[in-house]
């Protein structure tokens, strides 16, 4: 047998050639991200594939998609830096000089480098909000003359409180309510998100689309797997419907399953390969494997 190069990853989302399904969800994101002055709330449980699935549609609508993961910024002023970095380019001299003359109008301090527009002296810890609401009206007001739309995706979204308190998400919507030449995705897995943006009492109430990423079929899954491991060199892998049946509803649990009996089965082993893999993840020292038929429990906010 030719060496065997293991197809399944499960630390991050999937890319392009890894990404399979969610035909009834992708057209419907990539659809609202080629529009404009549109807000949506993509939730599900952890490991569903929240974050795959909005990076592929972006990738699939070739919109300037601007993403940051709240749960990674320390502060606010490191929250706005990143949308400011991940802002796409101008591409000619004539729109780099409309976006600079924009850029002195929100800033004081602007720095033009390799055709990038950064700030040098903006970003104050104690000015956080201030800071973030004037890297979005920023943002808001370059997207007006770029000739893509653009998709501002807050990921994790529930930890926008830890940086910024109760109030966060009437904060927000305070500040974004008037940008109409961008997008605005927020996603998160906590099971409280949705009460928190969209009940009668909430800042988002009424304002946004919603789109739950569920399971993936298990027959879907069962057949993907193996035409994953024929990639990888394994030709014959009869082992889909098992992981898929003791991984549970997470789409992330089936992939790492899926790894580790990969592994098994490329080093020759035949025998009880699925429950050998799961015990090896459930007896692991970190063990987020769901219990067959159990549930992908946030962990946020417990
Ligand atoms: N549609 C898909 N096709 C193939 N693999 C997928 C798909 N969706 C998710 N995965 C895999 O599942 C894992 C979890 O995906 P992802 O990080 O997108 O989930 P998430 O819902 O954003 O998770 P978290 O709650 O941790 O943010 C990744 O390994 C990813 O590669
Ligand atoms: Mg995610």
């Amino acid at each position: 047998m030719s060496k065997a190069s293991n197809p399944f990853y499960f630390e991050s989302p999937s890319d392009r050639w890894s990404f399979t399904d969610r035909e009834d969800l992708l057209p419907q994101l990539v659809t609202f991200m080629s529009e404009r002055n549109r807000r949506m709330l993509v939730h599900g449980r952890r490991r569903m594939g929240k974050t795959s699935l909005m990076q592929n549609a972006a990738k699939k609508a070739g919109a300037a998609f601007l993403y940051c993961d709240v749960s990674k910024a320390a502060s606010l002023p490191e929250l706005a830096r990143k949308l400011l970095e991940s802002a796409p380019q101008a591409e000619n001299d004539g729109l780099l000089s409309k976006v600079l003359g924009i850029a002195k109008k929100h800033f004081k301090t602007v720095v033009l480098a390799a055709g990038k527009i950064t700030l040098s002296g903006e970003l104050k810890p104690d000015q956080g909000t201030q800071t973030l609401e004037d890297v979005l009206n920023y943002l808001n007001e370059q997207a007006g003359i770029m000739d893509k739309p653009w998709t501002i995706c807050f990921d994790e979204f529930q930890d926008i409180q830890i940086l910024m308190g109760e109030r966060a998400a009437w904060q927000l919507r305070g500040i974004v309510q008037g940008h109409r030449n961008v997008n605005f995705l927020f996603s998160g897995s906590d099971h409280r998100l949705v009460k928190w943006m969209t009940s009668p009492d909430a800042a988002f109430f009424k304002q946004l689309t919603q789109m739950e990423v569920r399971a993936i079929a298990p027959a879907h899954l069962t057949d993907w797997i193996a035409r994953r491991a024929k990639i990888g060199g394994l030709a014959r892998f009869p082992y889909g419907a098992d992981i898929v049946a003791i991984a549970g509803p997470c789409t992330g649990d089936v992939v790492r399953l899926a790894k580790i009996v990969f592994d098994l089965v490329a080093s020759g082993k035949t025998d009880d390969v699925v429950k050998v893999a799961f015990d090896a993840i459930a007896l692991g020292p970190v063990n987020t494997i769901a219990k067959p038929g159990g549930d992908c429990r946030p962990e946020r906010w417990n």
